[in-house]
């Protein structure tokens, strides 16, 4: 099968489509044919080498966390059969996403929403599932609540104020000049221009900052938080365990939100996509044999929304 792959870190030169064997299937694992898949600044961070722990240093190594596709083979599943359409994030470092078939647990997919594409679906289950678990688990958000969002025009942000929005938050987006129409039309009650204003002397007071582009810490922001309010960050940076450990002795919290990918949480995505109450945003959408453009787009930091890689076309979706 053709696979995005890379021989050694570095710059999108790196990136070649290779072909390689189809996945063999472990217990609890199906078989997918992927027809989009969803890059991330996660991609771009594994390519230059930046999380060689985690990853390892063998090569080749694949590309991608999150997708949309059909079941080729539900191998012992009770739930999902041949022929299902299915979007999912696979969890921890080893990407393989940007491949025509790929190998993914039953709990880290769920049943695409009926009423989207695939190239939509497959931009939904990395970035949907950060921004639940940032505002649900770690901010502990209520209806009501004041909610700032940071980089709210991006992957991530774009749907952080869809999902701020429907638990009953009032958000405040933050973003540039460019965005600021863009932020309003997917909800945001007020917007704030980030080249003009300085965020840390706002007069409003937040209960929730979700610092989802990372340039900010509970300190930095700490005036313009409630007495009880929530930090969450989605970039894990130095003294973080400092942080967490601080948070016993203070009223504002410091959280860092680490997504994993959960079958009940696509659930809820995908409840909530059928209903009309989320849109997935999409930017651009590339071929594979583009991705290396696709990346390049990704790493400007100036996607409004999800960047897609397209793997098979839809008119042959159930061609099984
Ligand atoms: N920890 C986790 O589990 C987790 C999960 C998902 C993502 N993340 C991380 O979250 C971050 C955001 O991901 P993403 O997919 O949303 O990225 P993205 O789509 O690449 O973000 C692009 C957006 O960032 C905005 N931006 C650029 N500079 C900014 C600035 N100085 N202040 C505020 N906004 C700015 C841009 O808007 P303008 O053009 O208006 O500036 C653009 O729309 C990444 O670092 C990613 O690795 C972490």
């Amino acid at each position: 099968m053709k696979s995005a792959l890379i021989n050694s870190f570095g710059n999108i030169e790196e990136i070649i489509i290779g072909e390689i064997d189809i996945p063999l299937l472990k217990k609890d694992e199906l078989l997918i044919e992927v027809y989009a898949a969803g890059l991330n600044p996660k991609d771009i961070l594994i390519r230059k080498g930046k999380f060689k722990v985690l990853t390892g240093s063998r090569f080749p190594q694949q590309i991608g966390f999150e997708i949309s596709g059909v079941v080729k083979d539900a191998n012992n599943s009770t739930k999902y059969k041949k022929g299902d359409r299915i979007f999912g994030m696979i969890n921890g470092w080893k990407g393989r996403c940007c491949s025509e078939y790929l190998n993914i647990l039953e709990n880290e997919l769920y049943y695409m929403p009926k009423n989207i594409s695939f190239e939509e679906a497959s931009g939904v289950s990395l970035v949907g599932q950060t921004v639940l678990q940032a505002l649900r688990d770690r901010a502990n958000m209520q209806r009501g609540y004041k909610v700032c969002i940071n980089g709210a025009s991006g992957g991530v942000g774009t749907l952080a104020i869809q999902i701020a929005k429907d638990l009953g938050g009032e958000v405040t987006a933050i973003t540039s000049y460019r965005n600021m129409d863009f932020c309003k039309s997917l909800g945001a009650d007020h917007v704030v221009d980030y080249t003009k204003k300085d965020i840390t002397k706002l007069d409003e007071k937040f209960d929730v900052f979700f610092d989802v582009f990372g340039n900010y810490s509970l300190k930095r922001i700490s005036e313009i938080l409630n007495k009880n309010g929530r930090y969450v960050t989605t970039i894990p940076k130095m003294g973080i365990f400092k942080e967490e450990f601080l948070n016993f002795f203070r009223r504002k919290k410091s959280k860092l939100i680490i997504v994993k990918s959960r079958s009940e949480d696509l659930k809820w995505l995908c409840d909530k996509i059928e209903k009309g109450k989320i849109k997935p945003v999409v930017d651009k959408i590339f071929p594979l044999v583009d991705i290396r453009m696709a990346q390049k787009y990704i790493e400007s930091k100036r996607a409004k929304g999800k960047v897609i890689i397209k793997i098979k076309d839809n008119n042959t979706a159930l061609d099984l």
